[in-house]
């Protein structure tokens, strides 16, 4: 297919589809030739199968890359862990940014739910976080590793057993899920149904929701919402050993959470138990097994942290987050000032600024000597840094660790498939035979 074939398809593509609704058609039209050899195709399976080319061009030719609407795409990791770090950014775009009036946009500003601690600014923010980090200090996390392990032995037993293994759906998403159950000591009968909400309710963090996605989310929502309340309600009267009682019960200088603030945060744990430990898990596995050499490094070395630090650098699962600036800010390119005007919607590439050569030297190589891995911005940067941080790495070094321990032979049965997902980064499925 020729270079404008191929565009015109794209766009044909984009305008069936609804990708980037916060745009309007004639900026949508500009994306496919906003770098000139590699184009930027969201339903490319090469694009799903590796982004980081197309990431590479933009910073180099367009760091600041600007659209009229004012949507701006950041991929340089000093441009980017600056806005993530500065008070000048909002994390409220649906009360702060300057969005188009798509029927997409006007939905989300029209839809009045409770925001969660990963979309309010300070003061709330200041306040919900102090509240509930305190069910998230190192050593409660720490105290899971014997259950992690447990949990990781069984499903390597079984793939003992018969020689083969599907990851996602076998060790990736099961253990992760099973922890954060545990945690909040959530029953697990209705563990698919969970799954299928939060998949529907994540959907809505990529660029291309369509007001469908939107209305499915809430319903989905709605279902979730009821069973939850009922859970909490149960753990009210009778409290336990369980995070879900200690934030029932947290109180600082007279602040309490409200039991909307409450249930918001509970959705956005069982989300992050669900979305993002999974793919981590995933495309580690991935990686190790693309990289030989490294995988042997690992053996002969411990898994530790530092080494799902560079696994986290390489290939994390969020590819990028977005801000909206408060007042008007300039970044500055080839000594040239560009201007930003406040409520512009910003997108702050994580995925480009892990491989940004001018911090991390051959960014693209998966390198488990380098020194500064743990510089990456998988889990962002700044007052919302990832609060699940230390527990995913913890599930991901006891999960791949080992995997990779038990079996001395794991071999790619297949290709991988990759996730029908932007924000969200990660293989849906990776069929393994191991030995
Ligand atoms: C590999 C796994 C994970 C990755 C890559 C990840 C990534 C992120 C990122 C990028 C953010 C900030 C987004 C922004 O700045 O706009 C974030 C926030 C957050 N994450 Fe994670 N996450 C992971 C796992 C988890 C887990 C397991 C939990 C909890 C059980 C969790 C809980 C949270 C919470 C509560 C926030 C909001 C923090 C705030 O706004 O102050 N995450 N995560």
């Amino acid at each position: 297919m020729g270079f404008i074939n191929l565009q015109n398809e794209i766009i044909q593509q984009i305008k069936r589809f609804g990708v980037f609704p916060q745009l309007w058609p004639e900026e949508i039209e500009k994306i496919g030739f906003f770098v000139n050899e590699i184009l930027f195709n969201p339903f490319d399976p090469k694009f799903r199968a590796d982004p980081y080319p197309f990431y590479d061009r933009l910073r180099e030719q367009d760091p600041v890359h600007i659209l009229s609407t004012g949507f701006v795409v950041l991929t340089r990791y000093a441009d980017v862990v600056n806005v993530l770090r500065s008070n000048d950014f909002s994390r409220d775009i649906e009360k702060n940014a300057n969005l188009p009036e798509t029927p997409t946009c006007k939905y989300r500003r029209e839809r009045n739910g409770t925001k969660s601690i990963l979309n309010l600014d300070p003061p709330d923010h200041t306040r919900l976080r102090r509240l509930v980090s305190k069910s998230f200090t190192p050593s409660a996390i720490e105290r899971l590793r014997p259950r992690i392990q447990k949990l990781v032995d069984d499903v390597l037993d079984k793939a003992q057993q018969s020689g083969q293994i599907e990851l996602v759906d076998e060790l990736a998403f099961p253990v992760p899920f099973q922890v954060i159950s545990d945690l909040l000591a959530m029953p697990t009968e209705r563990a698919s149904e969970l799954r299928q909400w939060s998949q529907v309710i994540t959907a809505t963090l990529e660029p291309t929701t369509s007001v469908e996605d939107l209305v499915a989310a809430d319903s989905a929502r709605d279902q979730l919402i009821p069973y939850l309340m009922e859970i909490i309600e149960d753990r009210r009267r009778t409290p336990g050993d369980d995070m879900l009682s200690s934030l029932i019960a947290v109180e600082e200088q007279g602040e309490r959470l409200t039991n909307n603030e409450l249930i918001a945060f509970v959705v956005l744990l069982y989300i992050a138990g669900h979305e993002t430990t999974v793919n981590l898990i995933g495309n580690s596995v991935y990686a190790l097994l693309k990289h030989p050499s490294q995988l042997e490094a690992v053996r002969h070395n411990s898994f530790t942290t530092n080494t799902v630090d560079e696994l986290l650098r390489f290939d994390g699962p969020v590819q990028h987050t977005t801000r909206t600036p408060l007042v008007d800010v300039s970044f500055t390119v080839s000594g040239e000032q560009i201007k930003i005007d406040k409520g512009s919607l910003v997108l702050a590439s994580l995925g480009a600024a892990n491989h940004d050569a001018s911090v991390f030297s051959n960014p693209h190589t998966l390198d488990f000597g380098r020194e500064n891995s743990n510089r990456h911005l998988a889990f962002s940067a700044g007052i919302h840094y990832c609060l699940g941080a230390a527990l995913a790495k913890l599930e991901t070094e006891v999960a791949v660790g080992s995997l990779i321990s038990r079996f001395k032979n794991i071999e790619i049965i297949g290709e991988p498939e990759w996730r029908d997902r932007l924000t969200i980064r990660g293989v849906s499925r990776l069929d393994l035979s191991v030995n």
